[in-house]
């Protein structure tokens, strides 16, 4: 007889299994069982085994998600761009004020100024909203150190976020962002410290679960993030994009070619671009925070994405530039209303395409038996509504492998 730490029963659960329609609804009256932090039986109440419980908690008809995977963050920075945003609304666009020496580079200054107590201070608070709202996972890249000890700091400061709260970091090297003003110059010599020096102990000590590059016309070519990929893919680490945001540099490709987890923004991706990733396992990560903030106008291939059934993810790209946006909530509403997306590709870009996009798939992203038991619970008559309402405090609880987090 099966001996459980938790049963959950009078739950309607959508498990968002991509083999089943319509959320993955298998019941509304529905039992998930937890032992050990992971689900170890899930389905009609009805058909629910003899079994003892240490607890047992009636759901009275709430819904239950998996919870929710933010797959895309720099929300660890020092200083804002709030001059910046005043600038843009008077006309300057990102890539003048990258141009002229603001951008991604002054967020750099603000981090190398800002200690690691400094940065994890900022830091918490975004990674508690965030779980507020259901956030389970969160995906964190360095990328405003572009020096190997300050991008050795904010992983560090991801890491501590991680024991901090009950929130799963995932850390991203992100040191190929933009070049940093001491390598002005000589792009290739930067990607030379990055290859050589940052990359190497970065992966010695553990401290990234991936390695991104930005590759655009104010940050990296092509080959240059060839560079970087390909030390990272000899290191064992594995690697995604910045991809196609600001013009289209071939980005959807590269990042087909290193079989990368994702490819993300895609603004300016071309047919081709979608045919590569097709045929690779790469996610397109899509981020409407940065669409909306940049005043973009042209939106990614999401037709061509659908129809060639790449697979779609949503994040907040949260990060004081392009995306001033920590709700994943929110992500979901514009990727709705800017993006056409359904609320279920919402629903499913946040959770099951998320948990894809970082590797993670075969331990989270869905709700089944063996997964870690992260559950949302939701005051909702439905899933859909997840896409739909805004600010209405919906969360009724959430559980990190198994354990109640109270947000
Ligand atoms: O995802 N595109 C590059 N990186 C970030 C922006 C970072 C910044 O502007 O500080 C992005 O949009
Ligand atoms: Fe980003």
């Amino acid at each position: 007889m099966p001996d459980w730490d938790l049963l959950l029963t009078d739950a309607r659960i959508a498990t968002m299994r991509a083999d089943l329609p319509d959320y993955g609804i298998i019941s509304e009256s529905a039992a998930i069982a937890i032992n050990d932090g992971r689900i170890e039986w899930l389905g009609e109440q009805s058909q629910l085994p003899a079994h003892t419980a240490i607890e047992q908690r009636s759901m009275n008809g709430r819904w239950l998600t998996p919870a929710l995977i933010d797959c895309h963050t720099h929300l660890i920075f020092g200083g804002d761009r709030a001059a910046e945003f005043e600038q843009r609304l008077k006309g300057a666009s990102y890539e003048e004020i990258a141009l002229s020496g603001g951008g991604i580079v002054s967020t750099v200054s603000a981090t190398r100024a800002a200690t690691a107590e400094e940065l994890f201070a900022a830091a918490l608070p975004r990674v508690q909203a965030l779980a507020r709202e259901g956030v389970a996972t969160v995906e964190i890249k360095s990328g405003y150190g572009l020096d190997l000890e300050t991008e050795v700091r904010m992983l560090e400061v991801a890491r501590r976020l991680q024991d901090a709260t009950p929130v799963d970091v995932r850390t991203t090297l992100l040191a190929a962002h933009t070049v940093p003003p001491e390598f002005k110059d000589d792009a290739d010599a930067y990607i030379d410290l990055v290859c050589d020096e940052i990359l190497p102990l970065v992966a010695k000590r553990g401290l990234a679960d991936a390695v991104d590059a930005f590759c655009e016309t104010i940050g990296f070519s092509a080959a240059q993030v060839e560079r970087v990929f390909a030390k990272a893919t000899q290191l064992g680490l594995a690697v995604k994009l910045h991809a196609d945001q600001l013009s289209d540099s071939g980005g959807a490709e590269l990042a087909a070619r290193f079989n990368a987890l994702s490819a993300d923004h895609l603004e300016y991706t071309s047919s081709a671009g979608v045919d590569a990733m097709a045929a690779s396992s790469s996610v397109a990560v899509l981020l409407p925070g940065a669409f909306l903030t940049l005043s973009e106008t042209q939106a990614p291939p999401i037709e061509a994405l659908r129809s060639k059934k790449v697979p779609i993810a949503v994040a907040t790209d949260c990060n004081p530039g392009s995306s001033p946006i920590c709700s994943l909530r929110i992500a979901m509403m514009l990727a709705s209303r800017i993006f056409k997306l359904t609320p279920e590709e919402c629903l499913a870009g946040t959770t099951r395409e998320a948990a894809r996009a970082l590797g993670l798939l075969h331990d989270r992203g869905t709700l089944e038996v063996g997964k870690r038991a992260d559950i949302a619970m939701w005051d909702l008559s439905h899933p859909r509504e997840l896409a739909y309402w805004l600010g209405t405090p919906q969360l009724a609880d959430l559980l990190t492998s198994g354990q109640t987090t109270r947000p």
